[in-house]
């Protein structure tokens, strides 16, 4: 094989996402340098819609790392959501709770913002390559077919996993342990012209199923309903859609869902799942590509990026301090909290879905969980806790 090129740098970051990005941005402000190698087309990452909600040390880090002010001025501070069992929505008040809040601020922004920040820089991101193959990761050297249908070469101290829940990073973990649970629904996604429903996003549980009206813009608004794991989106007219959202969010007071049309449908994969070690020699996961969380309470591209934060923290230990234990150490710290957010999701997810094996008890256990939530300070505030984000440590 000849390699028409070959590039040194200090890290090779595999995936372009917000995670890759970020950690990029981090160690460019850091002095170190990187290359960022991701098989999608920038327009693909760019318009791919996924959660909306970032936790108050997310933007902090946005913020602080100077890599977006936008979702200070674009984005939407949320001080609170609304869950909605037995036709009522009932108000849980993040600020009164914890003191903080929360931002809806779409990870497409997410990825412009750091997308136009690594550029500014100069940044070196390589998209739409293929093939791309870690060959070693003890001396790390990653070779991927280019734009050009030639075969290039990066060669690097340390390879990085950021490439999601495909990772072709994640097999080359040796001895590794998988957490796997898997859930008997997945999620119906839509994009809809319409003014929004209500001023904050609410969570609704019914006996149909679960549904989340969430937003966008004041045109705009993103909604989920819980739907069978093999749902074919594309079989659905608009006025079934609405139909089971209405079904789902029905009730005694004054909810009206706001309705258009819709612009986008897509059905949302569902799984918990985490790997362990996130390290084997000198490559590291990170995000998706060590563990992935259902959607409900959208603590995906949070852990990303809360996992991004440490993994630069140690990369700086190992890579300008020469502190060998340094990638030792990044596992540990980022799992404490990637399993806080697989319970939080996990419970977030039971309270709210309905199973399809689900018995009068269940059903009535479940209003029973929601019912002492709200009516309870004591209970409410494990939510508004975890919903913004447990303090970075
Ligand atoms: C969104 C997605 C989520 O999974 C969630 O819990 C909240 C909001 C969203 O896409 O807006």
């Amino acid at each position: 094989m000849t390699t028409a090129s070959t590039t040194r740098t200090r890290v090779v970051v595999v995936g372009g996402g917000p995670a890759g990005l970020l950690l990029s941005h981090l160690l460019h402000l850091a002095g170190i340098e990187s290359v960022v190698l991701d098989h999608r087309e920038h327009d693909e990452i760019a318009t791919t819609h996924r959660a909306g909600i970032l936790e108050r040390d997310s933007v902090r880090l946005l913020v602080d790392s100077g890599a977006s002010e936008r979702v200070l001025t674009e984005g939407d501070r949320h001080g609170g959501i609304y869950l909605r069992f037995g036709g009522v929505s009932h108000h849980v008040d993040f600020e009164a709770l914890v003191g903080a809040s929360v931002w809806l601020y779409p990870q497409t922004a997410v990825f412009r913002d750091l997308h136009a920040t690594r550029s500014a820089a100069a940044g070196d991101l390589r998209y739409g390559v293929s093939d791309v193959q870690v060959l070693d990761v003890a001396e790390p050297r990653v070779t991927y077919t280019g734009t050009d249908g030639r075969t290039h070469e990066v060669v690097a101290e340390v390879v990085v996993g950021a490439d999601g829940s495909r990772s072709v990073c994640r097999p080359l973990v040796a001895d590794r342990k998988q957490y796997l649970r898997e859930y008997p629904f997945a999620w119906f996604g839509i994009l809809a012209q319409a003014p929004r429903s209500a001023p904050e996003l609410v969570y609704a549980r019914s006996e149909k199923g679960f549904a989340l009206i969430s937003q966008r813009t004041p045109d705009v608004q993103r909604m989920y309903f819980q739907c069978d794991p093999g749902e074919d989106p594309t079989g659905w007219s608009d006025e079934r859609i609405w139909e089971e959202l209405q079904g789902r969010v029905a009730g005694v007071d004054d909810f009206g869902l706001q309705t258009g049309p819709v612009l986008e449908r897509s059905v949302l994969p569902f799984r918990s799942f985490v790997q362990t070690p996130l390290r084997h020699d000198r490559l590291v996961l990170a995000g998706d590509a060590g563990h992935t969380v259902p959607p409900t309470g959208a603590k995906g591209l949070n852990l990303a990026m809360a996992d991004v934060r440490v993994l630069a923290e140690e990369l700086e230990r190992f890579l300008l301090k020469g502190q060998a234990d340094a990638l030792e150490t990044y596992t540990d710290r980022a799992l404490a909290r990637v399993w806080k957010a697989q319970h939080f999701s996990y419970w977030m997810t039971t309270m709210l879905h309905r199973s399809p094996d689900s018995e009068d008890f269940d059903e009535a256990r479940q209003l029973g969980e929601l019912e002492s939530l709200v009516s309870s300070t004591a209970g409410s505030t494990y939510l508004a806790e975890g919903y913004t984000g447990w303090p970075t440590v």
